[in-house]
């Protein structure tokens, strides 16, 4: 059983209210026109930035820094938090499947054999995201698991996808379709009934977050479990040739459709007797669907139908619900977050956001667990996003109302601990939009310093970070930096986020003077944020921890 008594640290005072702001998606690169937090006006990120290297430096964020596969990887708000909010790296869902496919374990464990039963008189359904982007799935996974699931028995599979744009480039959906048509066609040549079944763009179909807008889930649930779409197409390539072609439509928003065969009808809607898999790992973006395939009762929109299926999720996606109760690979086991050790160790702790990032600060934060530690000594508050919009039609967002919240929660003295996150400069930096995306760097920034004024006020400190970079920078660009051209001439647009470091800052009067990073931690990433932070709170650090980035020299 764990202690849950942190040990005293030997120079730091308790007591003092610490502000830990997650800038989403604000990374530090090279000061150009395509850096839109250089282009935008951000006095108080600036000014911390020109404070002192003693109060200012930057952490790792993307790659094996943040438990994912390779140094390739970019980083994405789901591991960043989990670090974050964790102190230790943990091996992620990113890395867990490839694991479990190479091993063969995928096929072994209890999800796989619970949905195999279903091969012989039904069909496999497969839904999530196409693309190689690496956040919410990974197409060479999706590969193998078509292969191994029909060699493995499934004579008839249909794939639900999703198209990208977002964690990719917008236009690479048609490469991933062909790619994956083929390997369907193989399939067929070696008599296993396997074709595309749905489709539709990830932000407008299926991969709504944290309940902002179940009319998202509905067009995916209509589409893939009743068959049901405004666009009927006899192959996905022409579906998304054509709808790519409509004004407004990008893979991202891409409307949903159904691919029907010579009678017009659905070529796979999901039916009793069935199986299902969700093939994205993270969880965020899967568990409104995960819900609705699973819940008896739900009453989120009007399924119609039900159907009585054997569903498994790649992941489980929330632990603490148990959902899905099947699942083909088990998730990271992250345990004893900082959060969970600072609520034991009398630690008040405040934590807001809006609704598209209001998981981050907390169920990622808490280690993909949903729910308070101790209600007594937390507060979490939501503040409804905009839903049914592109952020850069509003990218100031709800950066106001979180800076408000957040000033309130510190000047009532209620809270030790008051940790937000500022979704601007991601969400805005996804949508492509340069020109919103500079608007945005400067709400997030006005935001900052709503809450570092508050700190000023009641004596307290700040920790001042990001989750992972990309506002910094919004082109794609060739190995050596240079952006790259499309061949219109056109620089090709970069609405994903990035490799760079990010940010970190610690101030405030609270700070005791001797403070300062030290440098021998010179690949610092995410997971020593937690150490650091805890140490602010005058406790150190479980010794598993990643190591704290600050030390005390006396003056
Ligand atoms: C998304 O889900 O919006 C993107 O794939 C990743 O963005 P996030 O990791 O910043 O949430
Ligand atoms: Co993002």
């Amino acid at each position: 059983s764990t202690s849950w008594k942190l040990e005293d640290h030997p120079k730091l005072e308790k007591g003092k209210t610490i502000a830990v702001v997650v800038l989403d998606g604000w990374g530090e690169a090279n000061p150009d026109q395509y850096n839109c937090i250089h282009v935008a006006d951000t006095p108080t990120m600036d000014s911390l930035k020109k404070g002192n290297p003693d109060t200012w430096r930057l952490v790792r964020a993307h790659g094996k820094a943040v438990g994912l596969p390779t140094e390739d990887d970019m980083g994405n708000s789901e591991v960043g938090h989990n670090a974050l909010g964790a102190g230790r790296i943990y091996a992620q869902g990113a890395k867990l499947v490839d694991l479990a496919l190479a091993s063969g374990k995928i096929y072994e464990g209890e999800g796989f054999k619970y949905i195999k039963q279903s091969f012989d008189t039904g069909t496999l359904h497969l839904i999530g995201l196409l693309s190689d982007g690496g956040v919410h799935s990974r197409l060479d996974q999706i590969q193998l698991l078509l292969k191994g699931a029909a060699e493995r028995g499934a004579k008839r599979i249909r794939l639900h996808i999703l198209t990208d744009g977002r964690d990719v480039l917008d236009g690479s959906s048609l490469q991933f379709v062909e790619t994956v048509e083929k390997d369907l066609a193989e399939l067929r040549e070696k008599g296993v009934d396997a074709q595309i079944a749905s489709g539709g763009g990830r932000m407008y179909v299926t991969m709504d977050r944290y309940e902002n807008d179940w009319s998202v889930v509905k067009r995916g649930w209509d589409a893939q479990v009743l068959g049901e779409a405004p666009h009927k197409f006899r192959s996905a390539l022409e579906a998304v040739k054509k709808l790519r072609a409509e004004p407004k439509v990008n893979d991202q928003y891409l409307p949903p459709f159904v691919i029907v065969g010579e009678n017009g009808k659905s070529v796979g809607p999901i039916v009793d007797g069935d199986a299902v898999v969700t093939f994205n790992f993270r969880a965020d973006r899967m568990v409104m669907m995960a819900k609705a395939l699973e819940y008896e009762d739900f009453d989120k929109f009007d399924r119609v139908r039900f159907p009585k299926i054997r569903y498994a999720g790649m992941l489980q996606y929330d632990g603490e619900l148990k959902l899905p109760s099947h699942y083909l690979v088990s998730p990271p086991e992250i345990e004893r977050t900082s959060g969970e050790y600072l609520v034991h160790n009398g630690i008040r702790t405040f934590a807001c956001s809006e609704t598209v990032k209001f998981g981050h600060v907390t169920f990622f934060w808490n280690g993909n667990r949903s729910g308070y530690f101790n209600p007594k000594m937390e507060e979490y508050v939501e503040i409804p996003s905009d839903s049914g919009i592109t952020f850069n039609v509003q990218p100031k967002m709800k950066a106001l109302e979180i800076g408000e919240k957040a000033r309130d929660a510190i000047l009532s003295r209620k809270f030790d601990q008051v940790r937000v996150n500022l979704p601007n400069s991601d969400m805005v930096g996804h949508t492509g939009d340069i020109e919103a995306t500079v608007v945005a760097c400067k709400a997030a920034d006005e935001a900052v310093k709503m809450i570092l004024d508050a700190i000023e006020q009641v004596g307290g400190i700040y920790v001042v970070t990001a989750d992972h970079g990309n506002a910094e920078d919004m082109v794609k660009r060739n190995k050596s930096g240079q952006p790259l051209l499309d061949k219109n001439g056109n620089i090709q647009i970069l609405t994903s986020h990035t490799l760079q470091p990010v940010p970190i800052a610690i101030g405030g009067p609270g700070l005791a003077p001797g403070v300062r990073f030290r440098k021998d931690v010179p690949d610092g990433g995410l997971a020593n944020v937690a150490a650091t932070v805890m140490n602010l709170h005058g406790f150190v650090a479980p010794s598993d921890y990643e190591t704290t980035l600050i030390e005390v020299v006396d003056n």
